[in-house]
């Protein structure tokens, strides 16, 4: 029987299909046969692999990207009265953690020739209270991470990259989320890779590392083997009260399985990306992701923009994909819009690009197994209703 979505349409072409393979299925099983589940062998190794696959000094996983921009904020010693900065556009993971941390998230703009966060609105922004900026590599593209460092540098600001859509997404040989103090990355079904629920950060500071495995844990200055191998497992100390913020074994094996595929995954999403920008480039009224030949993009989604030339509006163009079983959406609305943080904006039309990029924005299916006719069955749509 065809899938249907709420409205009972069929679903013809989903926005996103997980690969699971029966590597990943095996993986898991095994884990399910090790006598300890959580703080164990596997996650140790899903660390180290991380770690080399990024070419960081540490990787400290936890329990889900929102985790690990939280505990990085509190590892630099965030609080009450500080303020960061972060896109407007952005999933709201990144201000309900500054939040957390009892912070003040401010808001910036984005630039008007891509979903880089704007280096002039940053700019705006810091104040006296200014602690940290958190940058977004949206959809898989890097930021504008070096003008970002310079302003940071001068203001004397943490760098904290949200990583969350670009494993896999590398600047001037360095993968991302080496350039900040911390690297943030999500393993959410949608992503590149997936532990189902799932997240890791990167530093090369031992210093933060090990505050963020400690608070990633209760705060126990003592890890579990090292309890255990010890005299009297219940003699730790808590420094800071932390949280359980951990990832399982059970996770972290289908996370090791999941990245020794990683490249594979990434070229089949950059071939996918690839068809359909070359099929749409020439429509009337639609803007395409550029196609890179560097490992710059690691195309998490595929964002087109559709502007006022093309033959209806961005809605109209999302209802008649659906009306045919095409399921995209876009990512997002502008933080500013929720009822939560009305208050930390005063004027909407400060955000000029986030507002107009919110109107066209909107993410086609892409998935590493998704098929060649499922893609035509998308594009074909796009065109037929195109202006000439
Ligand atoms: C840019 C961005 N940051 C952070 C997150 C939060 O990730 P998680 O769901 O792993 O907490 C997401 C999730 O989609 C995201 O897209």
């Amino acid at each position: 029987m065809k899938k249907r979505d709420s409205f009972n349409q069929s679903i013809r072409v989903p926005a996103y299909v997980p690969w699971i393979s029966k590597e990943d299925k095996d993986a898991v099983l095994k884990s399910l046969n090790q006598t300890m589940l959580t703080l164990g062998p596997t996650l140790e190794k899903f660390e180290l692999m991380f770690a080399k696959y990024t070419q960081s000094k540490h990787a400290v996983a936890v329990s889900n990207c929102t985790a690990a921009l939280h505990l990085s904020l509190k590892a630099l010693g965030i609080q009450e009265g500080d303020e960061i900065i972060i896109p407007d556009l952005s999933f709201i993971a990144d201000a309900n953690a500054v939040i957390a941390t009892g912070a003040t998230p401010v808001l910036a703009d984005i630039e008007n020739d891509g979903f880089s966060i704007s280096i002039k609105s940053i700019k705006q922004k810091i104040t006296r209270k200014t602690k940290a900026i958190i940058p977004i590599h949206m959809y898989g593209e890097v930021c504008k991470i070096m003008e970002i460092l310079d302003v940071a540098k001068s203001n004397n600001l943490y760098v904290i990259e949200d990583c969350a859509h670009a494993i896999g997404t590398f600047y001037k040989g360095k993968h991302v989320g080496n350039f900040g103090s911390m690297g943030c990355f999500s393993f959410y079904p949608t992503k590149n890779m997936t532990t189902a629920e799932g997240g890791m950060v990167i530093t090369s500071s031992s210093k933060l590392a090990e505050k963020i495995r400690q608070l990633r844990s209760h705060g126990m200055t003592k890890s579990l083997a090292k309890r255990y191998s010890s005299k009297y497992p219940w003699l730790f100390d808590v420094k800071e009260p932390g949280y359980n913020y951990r990832l399982d074994e059970i996770r972290s094996a289908l996370g090791i399985s999941q990245l020794r595929r990683i490249d594979k995954i990434n070229a089949l999403r950059k071939k996918a990306a690839t068809y359909y920008t070359t099929s749409l480039a020439k429509v009337k009224g639609i803007i395409t992701p550029t196609i890179v030949e560097d490992r710059s993009h690691s195309y998490h989604l595929y964002t087109i923009r559709v502007t006022k030339n093309f033959g209806m509006s961005r809605n109209e163009l999302y209802n008649l994909l659906r009306k045919n079983g095409i399921r995209t959406t876009l990512y997002w609305t502008p933080i500013h819009e929720y009822t939560a943080y009305k208050k930390f904006v005063k004027n909407s039309k400060n955000y000029p690009n986030t507002e107009k990029t919110y109107e066209e924005i909107l993410a086609l299916p892409l998935y590493p197994t998704i098929s060649r006719s499922k893609q035509k069955q998308v594009i074909d749509c796009i065109i037929r209703n195109a202006r000439d």
